[in-house]
């Protein structure tokens, strides 16, 4: 995915600010920045929930600024929300059906519906959880819960909203082990919004530091925490969790 002078605008707040990088195929891309630099946002116009005010975002070389948010997901784009959405009245190999029934292959027919939910839910580590009521899931299980879902729309990239987000440390690293082999397995494209700055240097490729809607600095890990602009405006402040 190309970002080309992107802008969003909320009335005068200019939450994204010409904002212009690649996204390459294959890579994790991890995005951090103070609370309010734009990351949500973000995510939000390459999925399609945000139109952008001003600028241009191809996916495989196709204009997808503007589409409404089910044909992003057709083109194999995914994403996880901050707070995790399921639906809480259903089972959790339901909540996860539902995704196998849109994305690019749009299962049809319960054979394939089922088999696609067994495998996401197998590579989620979820086998065991299938028939428990979503109502009843601990955070940990919610977070995994959501991302099988998109998972199971067979993305080629997914953008990831705070997925380590309360988490305790142990579970911290299951998921960052999960994301790997995600990416190992499925060579998934993945993009990782999270303020716990040492798993997402662990995990990522490179990262991209939001500041103010702009882009402060998109760089390897090691290069991006030893930036003093970072430092001193991010992770400073941070007790570097
Ligand atoms: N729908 C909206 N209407 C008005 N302002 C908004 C809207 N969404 C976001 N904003 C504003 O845009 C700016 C960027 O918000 P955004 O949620 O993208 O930040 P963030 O980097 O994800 O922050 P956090 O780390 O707290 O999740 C903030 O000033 C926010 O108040
Ligand atoms: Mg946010």
């Amino acid at each position: 995915m190309s970002l080309h002078q992107v802008s969003r605008r909320f009335g005068a707040l200019k939450a994204l600010d010409d904002l212009s990088f690649d996204i390459m195929s294959g890579e994790i891309l991890g995005i951090a920045g103070p609370n309010g630099a734009g990351k949500t946002t973000l995510l939000n116009v390459c999925t399609g929930a945000l139109t952008p005010s001003a600028g241009s975002i191809t996916f495989e070389g196709r204009a997808v600024a503007g589409l409404p948010a089910h044909r992003y997901c057709g083109l194999g784009i995914a994403r996880t929300f901050q707070i995790p959405q399921i639906f809480s009245s259903m089972s959790v190999a339901d909540n996860v059906a539902t995704g196998a029934l849109f994305g690019p292959a749009r299962h049809s027919g319960a054979a394939a519906v089922k088999a696609k939910v067994s495998e996401v839910l197998a590579i989620t580590g979820l086998a065991g959880e299938r028939d428990l009521p979503a109502s009843r899931a601990d955070l940990l299980t919610r977070k995994r819960i959501m991302l099988a879902a998109a998972l199971a729309t067979e993305p080629k990239l997914i953008f990831l909203d705070e997925p380590l987000s309360g988490l305790n440390a142990e579970e911290v690293d299951i998921f960052v082990g999960l994301f790997h082999r995600l990416h190992a397995l499925l060579g998934l494209t993945l993009v990782v919004v999270e303020h716990k700055v040492r798993a997402l240097a662990s995990l990522s490729d490179r990262i991209l530091i939001l500041n103010a809607g702009s882009s402060l600095c998109l760089d390897r890990p090691e290069a991006v925490l030893r930036d003093q602009r970072v430092i001193d405006i991010y992770l400073g402040a941070r007790n570097f969790a």
